[in-house]
């Protein structure tokens, strides 16, 4: 297994607390979301995955469940890259069926959780004797020139992480993936899919409040990395659907007037009872929006796959000339 990273704890200082910065300033106040995901977020994040309420996951594992074996006679792919690949829970239906087709050489999950990455990779190299595991610690919105070659590559970025992109960081995002890779390699990409508020918004605020403790934790990582003084206990939980931008929006809603003070970027941060911050968007897709989105950062959408109730979507796209 090799390691390579390049959000070494420096880097990752400097960006947090210049999202901070920004972020805490801003009107409204807004937090990205890839700081949930320290040791403590990224395991939150598997519970979410198990909660009746978040459909996504179990989708998402039928679809592959079902397409595993075609998608690896479709792509025949070396090497596969994953993005934001956290457990890499379902990417084994992928390594399984890409194995017995006999392809598959090299397995590179980029993440920018170290902890998910490596206790995955651990448990990868164990059950795929003569896999490599080439694991990297990296922004999927900074680090995709570092992605190795290599020649037959299907990147997996699965789980709808891609929405939790805001719209700007999304077609930045698909560009660069396209520049990295050769004409005829290809993306599979999965998106959770436009539905109603009534399934979506449960799935964001669960009965047991797994949810409502992700969305807080990123209170913790500022108080851990920055010395900030959040009262976890001072921010509701709060899961809303936005009709017209058609994304779930996470946000922590101040229950009475808090100064918080930041000493690790040097701010004093007044919240009114009421305020928000917005800590992610979790944006929801259409077949006809994805494939337009895929075509103008130039990849063609050849084959698009759903669950049987219709609540996920998987594509399969290949870079085009
Ligand atoms: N792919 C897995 C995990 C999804 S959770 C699944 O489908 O279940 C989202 C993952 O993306 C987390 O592991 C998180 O650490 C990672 N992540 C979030 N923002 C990221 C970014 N900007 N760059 C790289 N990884 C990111
Ligand atoms: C990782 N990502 C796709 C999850 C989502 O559904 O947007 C993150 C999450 N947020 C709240 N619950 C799960």
């Amino acid at each position: 297994m090799t390691l390579e990273v390049h959000l070494d704890e420096q880097d990752l200082a400097r960006t947090l607390r210049a999202d901070v910065r920004a972020g805490l300033t801003a009107t409204p106040k807004w937090l990205p979301p890839k700081w949930f995901y320290d040791a403590r977020g990224s395991e939150l994040f598997e519970q979410i995955t198990e909660l009746p309420e978040y459909y996504p996951t179990r989708s998402e594992r039928e679809i592959l469940t079902d397409r595993a074996g075609e998608i690896a006679r479709l792509t025949r792919a070396r090497t596969l890259l994953e993005l934001g690949s956290g457990y890499s829970t379902k990417t084994r239906l992928l390594l399984d069926a890409l194995t017995a087709e006999g392809t598959l050489r090299t397995f590179v999950p980029m993440d920018v959780s170290p902890s998910a990455l490596t206790a995955a990779a651990a448990r990868i190299e164990a059950d795929y004797p003569g896999l490599r595991v080439h694991n990297i610690v990296g922004d999927l919105t900074r680090h995709l020139k570092h992605l190795p070659g290599g020649g037959n590559r299907l990147v997996a970025f699965l789980g709808g992480t891609i929405g939790n992109l805001i719209p700007e960081e999304r077609s930045a995002f698909l560009g660069d993936l396209r520049a990295v890779l050769e004409p005829g390699e290809h993306l599979l990409l999965g998106t959770d899919l436009v539905k109603s508020p009534s399934v979506v918004v449960p799935a964001y605020d669960d009965a047991e409040g797994v949810t409502a403790d992700f969305n807080r934790n990123v209170l913790r990582v500022l108080n851990t990395s920055l010395g900030a003084n959040f009262d976890e206990d001072g921010f509701a939980h709060v899961a809303l659907w936005d009709p017209d931008q058609e994304w779930v929006e996470m946000r922590l809603r101040a229950r009475w007037p808090m100064k918080v003070t930041i000493p690790g970027v040097d701010l004093v941060v007044d919240f009114e009872a009421g305020e928000e911050i917005r800590t992610e968007v979790s944006a929801k897709f259409r077949r006809e929006g994805i494939g337009h989105e895929l075509a103008e950062a130039g990849f063609a959408l050849d084959h698009w796959w759903t669950d049987r109730a219709g609540l996920f979507g998987v594509s399969l796209a290949r870079a085009v000339g």
